[in-house]
């Protein structure tokens, strides 16, 4: 078992760590009850689970439908609601279990609902483990866009258990894949190798690929300037998602996409090697992360400029120089023409 400190809050990371969740809740909360956000898939897997490790708990279910569409304004209301309904107090704890989406929408729910309510996370894909459950940045969608309302939120504890990992689809667990990829080329070499040599991750890479997010989360919690590292591959990963309007390319796809295309910014700046690219390239398609033909930067340069992502004519950039570090290059419209 691994466990790292945020400012205010553990995550532990364990194999079957599960079995350990009614112990560090005890550790934080002293009342009978707790409140779970889950959606149908994790219900369906994991509910008995849960409720076995939670047995000197009274547990209440909420339940939403699975996919980023439960991160509505709509889903957030029938969420309180239902809470509300069964008899959830302000001093009651809420548990997210589940994805990125429960993750986020539960957050939200637990920072707004009687002006905050403390909540824990219990990650169960991937992705999630390593990137959204950590951080504190929670929120919903909105029709004109992603993530468009939030906050920032830390909850009470983070349990990893990477056991969830055994049922995850192939494409779901490569979307985790993408954000470890780009942990590992932004700030920690050895976890990058290990993603080359190998398809499985256990609990060791997870912990790196924490590692890499928790350190500069740490130094920049309210997401003003080292946060910005993580955003390698994330300037046209969210103008590839938003132009096929968030239905072809999981959040992983279009990051990978994106990766490869700052590598060839980097290039054109001097910054990155071309045998990196090309190694990475190779990375990617064998994970099933991009294909051939691959997506082109001209393609996506619109939806850059249109989505606001300069400011004073400035977009800043991030390059790979070499594995294990990052670097903001600050470019400006017409260097994309
Ligand atoms: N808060 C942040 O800092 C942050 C960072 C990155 C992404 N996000 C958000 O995360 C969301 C994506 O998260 P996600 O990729 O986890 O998607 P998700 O929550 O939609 O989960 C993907 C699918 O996997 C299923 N699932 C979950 N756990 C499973 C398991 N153990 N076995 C089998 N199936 C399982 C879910 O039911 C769902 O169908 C997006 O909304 C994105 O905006 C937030």
């Amino acid at each position: 078992m691994t466990f790292f400190r945020m400012q205010d809050y553990e995550i532990y990371i364990e194999e079957n760590g599960l079995v350990n969740l009614y112990k560090h809740i005890k550790a934080i909360y002293h009342l009978d009850r707790v409140f779970v956000v889950t959606d149908q898939n994790v219900y369906n897997l994991y509910h008995e689970a849960l409720e076995r490790n939670l047995l000197e708990l009274k547990v209440s279910f909420v339940v939403v439908e699975p996919g980023e569409k439960s991160k509505s304004l709509k889903t957030y209301q029938e969420v309180i609601s239902k809470l509300i309904k069964l008899g959830i107090k302000r001093n009651h704890l809420l548990i997210a279990f589940g994805g990125g989406v429960v993750g986020d929408l539960t957050g939200f729910v637990a920072a707004t609902l009687y002006r905050r309510l403390p909540y824990i996370q219990v990650p169960t894909t991937l992705l999630s483990m390593v990137d959204s459950s950590i951080g504190g940045k929670v929120g919903i969608d909105l029709p004109e866009g992603k993530n468009l309302i939030g906050s920032f939120y830390d909850p009470e504890l983070v349990l990893i258990d990477p056991s969830f990992l055994k049922t995850l689809s192939r494409r779901e667990y490569a979307n985790g894949l993408a954000e470890m990829i780009k942990a590992g080329l932004i700030g920690d070499k050895k976890l990058y190798q290990h993603l080359l040599d190998h398809e499985d991750v256990t609990e060791a890479e997870i912990t790196m690929a924490i590692q890499v997010k928790r350190d500069v989360v740490l130094l920049d919690p309210y997401d003003k300037v080292e946060r910005m590292y993580l955003n390698f591959g994330h300037t046209f990963g969210h103008a590839i998602e938003k132009k096929h309007n968030y239905e072809t390319y999981l959040h992983g796809e279009a990051v990978a996409y994106g990766m490869l295309i700052a590598l060839q910014i980097g290039i054109k700046y001097n910054e990155s090697k071309q045998e990196l690219y090309d190694e990475v390239k190779k990375l990617l398609l064998e994970r099933g992360l991009v294909k051939e033909p691959l997506l082109k930067m001209e393609d996506y340069i619109k939806e850059i400029i249109t989505d606001k992502k300069f400011f004073d004519n400035e977009l800043h950039f991030i390059v790979v120089p070499k594995v294990g570090t990052a670097k903001i290059l600050r470019l400006k419209e017409s260097d994309f023409q």
